[in-house]
């Protein structure tokens, strides 16, 4: 069947719009059951529109009210609406204001873009294409203009009324009503606004900036919650800080709010001065919250609060662009966090979360370039890659400059393009001016698709003291990209002596080497070092200089080597990874480790646990075993999750087995005592004491029984969830009971129920699906909040490759089977969804057909969405 409608959109067709709109007033009358919007804009031609250039104006699903010009009523022929669109045939030649009215119905709007109301709150989301929904406009991020919003709502039901920038006037309205009025002054695009009404509950601080002026700060939530933001406030207040220091920016209004919404398609929006957030980001408690929740509340208050710079007062000339806004913030907010924590940790963190959801999306159906040339459906481009991938093309530049050259570099960034619409050319341009380097290159990373890999082999010719090491590159084919074009490749290195301590060399030659940077820009390079004493051990990308994959000749034994003594600690880490993700897929393809492999491995794991200069946090992440999904990606091609899982299992089973005992007495050791913290050393030893608790549970009999009890005696959501997780995904026997307690313990916290979503989803036994569906199917299952059908049916899809991937089908059809009905509800969820099938084309054969009939079925017998139709085409194509 058809889907709604299968046009392409173009970066080669941008045009400026033949008309600016110079300003903007809103006028929002709420009611219970309805809301009237009155606009006026103040339009005038550019210099370069000729006279009679028809004004098209955007809209979603409107139905236009009313229409006038300069105050008096069009005539029937002078424009044509439907709900897509307003066109005025021949609008004045010269300023003009045009009014026009509409009715919306937010209690109906469950696609939650526009105006819509979440558990009686209205409100908005409007990037990339929601404000049309609330009135025919230019709605893209090129037409900037100064919005003045009135708003009055029933006092009793909406005491509290927001929007951007400042408040200038409020009061009574009459009839039960009083009104609010809000002014911005900031020039911004349309999905940068934002409304807020409803009875809602808030906590207020302030923070003092630079300049020494005060910024008011509220944030708002469901009544009753206003303990639970503290955290999320504190977060603010020191991303405000940073944000001086770091990069020098100072926050520019007034007042900054944040509100805190139940019903939000992502994580949250950084509405000028009105921030929007997903509750799940917001609040927190120790018994509720975990403290990954705590550190993804701060890293989002961070995200959110960077966009005000990089994201509102520059923002993107058209969606094409959004990379420049996202991978920049996402940088920023990166760099926050490992600024406010630990580096290392941060660093293996973030890279953890390329390897697991970016690369399977660079390498499947789904690979965009970060900076894509077409899409049919904008919303499925916020993407990973435009996100993650672009947060490390910022990091390379920031890693070619130097700090004071990255910092130069965005300083005049900020100088030369606040208050513009701009491109990704435009931001290079910046770094290129100001470090008088090409970057011409280097911006292919922008435009082109699929993890690079890289090639690494290297020779130690003792007689000459000459070391060689040859890097080749090569990109394989991604959807629409045949052929691929050689990147700039950073690699920041040194070699190990074997003593374990860096090597120095008196020359080098037939490459680019700028001190511990090796510039990797032709397909091969093989550099020669002159004065090399003794065989070394090569580190490479150190700290991930690149989003890359690597193979080397390197065995075990030098890995090994490397975990041991690197000065590097993401390589030390990368080195444990990599050697146990080789044993378990050697194993899943049939080739067993041999007893010498695992005894290796498991010493140098218990060295890293038993190091003193380590921090628990760090070791978490070091005896963290490859997940399923990590050793499939790394096996690429016909891959049975059945076997890898079994290897994994085995390779667990091989290295606790001997040691279990001494893990054990680690994970009892570690217990926190005191209160409560979410701070990053308290979180490190809960992160490293769970890590234990799942090998032991993995790979001995003597976790099942440890996990009922961290469960049953935990005092916080940390401790607790992850028992019950882990009991979940190994399916132990007292599964069953603890998701049972769960569930009723924490009956009536919608984001508790998430986390039990989430870990009902991820048990592998074969009774998930049909439980699964029981869940689904209770009359009381929210089916239309993204929180939830997310946290079961997107883990579900995104974490259980054994399950998910059935040859029998059953696993692909339960969740087209929901994907229907959710697409006629929520489309970006639905499509959000779907884009779990792009691991497809890397499974065995029976898996495969199993999954494309399903595909198929889907596409063949309903009616779907833009959204799901573009994601089904692409990874069926
Ligand atoms: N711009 C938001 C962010 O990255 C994400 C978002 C996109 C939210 C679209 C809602 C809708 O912070
Ligand atoms: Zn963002």
């Amino acid at each position: 069947m058809r889907t709604e409608s299968e046009q392409t959109i173009y970066l080669k067709d941008y045009a400026p719009t033949p008309y600016r709109i110079v300003s903007v007033e809103l006028d929002f009358k709420i009611l219970e059951d309805s809301t009237r919007v009155r606009t006026q804009l103040t339009i005038e031609p550019r210099e370069q529109t000729a006279p009679g250039t028809p004004l098209v104006l955007d809209g979603d699903e409107l139905k236009l009210d009313s229409i006038a010009v300069d105050g008096a009523p069009l005539v029937l022929s002078a424009y044509v609406s439907d709900a897509n669109s307003l066109t005025l045939m021949e609008p004045p030649h010269r300023r003009f204001v045009l009014e026009t009215e509409v009715t919306l119905n937010p209690a109906a709007n469950t696609k939650l873009m526009g105006l819509y109301r979440s558990s009686g709150t209205w409100c908005t989301q409007c990037e990339p294409e929601g404000f049309r929904r609330i009135t025919y406009y230019l709605d893209r991020p090129d037409v900037l203009a100064p919005f003045k919003v009135r708003m009055s709502a029933p006092r009793a039901v909406a005491p509290v009324l927001l929007a951007n920038g400042n408040l200038v006037e409020s009061g009574d309205a009459g009839e039960g009503m009083h009104f609010a009025v809000w002014e911005d002054p900031f020039l911004k695009p349309a999905y940068l606004f934002a409304l807020v009404a409803g009875d809602l509950g808030s906590i207020t601080d302030s923070f003092t900036t630079m300049s020494g002026r005060k910024v008011d700060l509220g944030i708002y939530c469901t009544h009753g919650k206003e303990d639970e933001c503290l955290y999320a406030m504190d977060s603010l207040k020191r991303s405000m800080a940073w944000d001086e220091r770091r990069f020098g920016r100072e926050y520019d209004l007034d007042v900054f709010n944040i509100v805190a919404v139940s019903d939000f398609n992502f994580g949250a929006m950084e509405n000028k001065g009105l921030n929007i957030f997903n509750d799940r980001l917001v609040f927190a408690k120790p018994e509720t919250a975990t403290d990954a929740n705590y550190h993804g509340i701060e890293r989002v208050i961070a995200h959110e609060y960077f966009h005000n710079w990089t994201g509102n007062r520059i923002t993107c000339r058209d969606w094409f662009q959004l990379c420049l806004k996202e991978g920049l913030t996402v940088f920023r907010d990166q760099e926050f966090t490992s600024d406010e924590r630990s580096r290392p940790v941060q660093r293996i963190h973030d890279v953890q979360n390329l390897r697991t959801s970016q690369f399977p999306e660079d390498g499947g159906p789904l690979a965009h370039p970060p900076r894509p040339d077409q899409y049919r459906e904008i919303n499925n481009f916020y993407t990973t890659t435009v996100y993650e991938k672009g947060a490390e093309i910022v990091r390379m530049l920031a890693t070619l400059l130097g700090e004071a050259g990255f910092r130069k570099a965005t300083d005049l960034y900020f100088e030369r393009h606040d208050g513009d619409a701009t491109t990704i050319e435009a931001f290079i341009k910046v770094f290129e001016d100001s470090s008088g380097r090409d970057l011409s290159q280097f911006s292919t990373w922008y435009l082109q698709a699929g993890t690079p890999q890289v090639n690494v082999s290297d020779n130690y010719d003792a007689a000459s003291q000459t070391y060689t090491l040859t890097l080749s590159q090569k990109v394989e084919p991604t959807p629409g990209e045949a052929t691929k074009k050689p990147l700039v490749i950073p690699v920041r290195f040194g070699l190990i002596g074997p003593n374990g301590s860096p090597m120095g060399w008196s020359k080098v030659s037939g490459g680019t080497v700028e001190d511990d940077l090796i510039l990797l820009d032709t397909e091969s390079v093989t550099l020669t070092f002159a004065g090399v004493a003794n065989k070394p051990v090569p580190s490479l990308f150190r700290g991930f200089s690149a989003p890359v994959k690597v193979t080397s000749n390197l065995g075990q034994e030098d890995l090994l080597f490397l975990a041991r003594h690197d000065s590097d600690p993401f390589n030390r880490w990368d080195a444990l990874q990599t050697a146990a993700t080789t044993l378990i897929a050697n194993a899943a393809l049939g080739t067993a480790w041999s007893a010498g492999e695992v005894d290796a491995l498991r010493q140098a794991l218990v060295d890293t646990l038993e190091n003193p200069d380590l921090d628990p946090a760090y070791k978490a992440q070091a005896i963290d075993i490859p997940a399923d999904t990590v050793v499939g990606r790394h096996i690429g091609k016909d891959v049975n999750p059945d076997a890898v899982a079994a290897a994994r299992k085995d390779l667990v089973t091989a290295l606790v087995g001997p040691v279990a005992e001494k893990l054990e007495a680690i994970y009892h050791g570690l217990a926190v005592s005191g209160p409560y913290s979410p701070d990053a050393a308290q979180a490190g030893s809960r992160s490293l004491r769970n890590g234990l608790l799942g090998l032991l549970t993995t790979g001995s009999d003597r976790g099942a029984e440890l996990a009922d009890r961290q469960y049953n005696d935990a005092t916080n959501m940390t401790e607790r969830y992850a028992a019950m997780a882990i009991s979940a995904r190994n399916w132990t026997p007292g599964a069953p009971a603890l998701l049972g307690d769960f569930r009723t313990r924490f009956a009536g916290d919608p984001l508790v129920f998430d986390k039990w979503l989430t870990a009902s989803a991820q048990a592998t036994d074969d009774g998930v699906i049909e439980r699964m569906r029981a869940t689904l199917a209770a009359p009381d299952f929210p089916r239309t909040n993204p929180n939830r059908l997310r946290s079961l049916l997107g883990s579900f899809a995104m974490t259980n490759p054994v399950q998910f991937t059935r040859a029998d089908g059953l696993g692909f059809r339960f969740i087209t089977e929901a994907i229907v009905d959710i697409d006629k509800v929520n489309p970006q969820v639905a499509s959000r969804i779907l884009t779990g099938f792009r691991i497809l084309p890397t499974l065995e054969q029976s898996r495969r057909t199993a999954g494309i009939e399903a595909l198929q079925a889907l596409k063949d017998q309903h009616k779907l969405s833009r959204n799901v139709g573009e994601i089904l085409d692409r990874i069926l194509a």
